[in-house]
């Protein structure tokens, strides 16, 4: 990156650097066979009452969402739940596993030049707990959360805050995601975008808006920025 300002990077955590189904083997104590619908029933809970308290401005932390989103999978399956197995799953939801690219990428992506933050809905002590427990923490020059703000994804404040603590301009500075609302949310607030694309099942929101690259791994994310800002 000689010659030229370094670009900042703001990765997301959930779902793009932490695996959020990586409770499954935990959750089939409670809820047998049915564990991979109940994780998916949980996250897509956790990001609708994210979206919704963003909406009616009734923040309450990523952490609190989370949690009612268990209780509302449980009651959906009909698991009843002790308060000490809550705490242990909630508890267990801050060392999560991270997907198996995601040194490779930060490596390469710190390597090339390029000034790494953490961005999520998550507030920053969970955070910090998912880097350190994943040992990748040194990669990331801050962690910047939405908590701050007291809003959540996509609404374009988070994205602004996150500009203005990096220090960094919206033409400089790339949002990486798996989560496309988070991809759409970030382009659509000035920022570039690399959607990480893991599988082809997962499909891009047919929109005007899109992200700027889209990659498969992240081991491919600084080359990917690179070829961009060169072609
Ligand atoms: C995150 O902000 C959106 O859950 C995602 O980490």
């Amino acid at each position: 990156m000689k010659g030229a300002l370094p670009e900042t990077i703001a990765f997301d955590i959930y779902g793009t650097l932490v695996d959020t189904h990586g409770l499954i083997a935990m959750l089939r104590c409670h809820a047998g066979d049915n564990a991979p619908q109940f994780s998916q029933l949980w996250r897509q809970k956790q990001l609708e009452y994210s979206f919704r308290r963003g909406l009616m401005r009734q923040y309450r932390d990523f952490g609190v969402c989370t949690a009612e989103a268990l209780q509302y999978a449980c009651l959906s399956f009909g698991v009843s739940l002790t308060e000490d197995e809550t705490f242990v799953l909630l508890d267990a939801y801050r060392a999560l596993p991270i997907f198996e690219d995601v040194t490779e990428g930060l490596g390469n992506a710190r390597d090339a030049g390029f000034h790494l933050y953490a961005f999520s809905n998550g507030k920053a002590a969970d955070i910090r707990q998912l880097l350190d427990h994943a040992e990748i923490s040194q990669y990331f020059i801050d962690i910047i959360s939405v908590d701050e703000v007291q809003s959540f994804k996509p609404d374009p404040l988070v994205y602004h805050h996150f500009l203005e603590k990096a220090a960094a301009k919206a033409e400089n500075a790339w949002m990486v995601s798996a989560n496309p609302f988070d991809v759409i949310g970030a382009v659509s607030a000035g920022m570039k975008s690399a959607w990480v694309q893991r599988s082809q099942e997962v499909i891009m929101d047919p929109w005007e808006i899109g992200p700027t690259v889209v990659i498969q791994c992240l081991s491919g994310l600084a080359e990917a920025i690179t070829s961009r800002r060169e072609a």
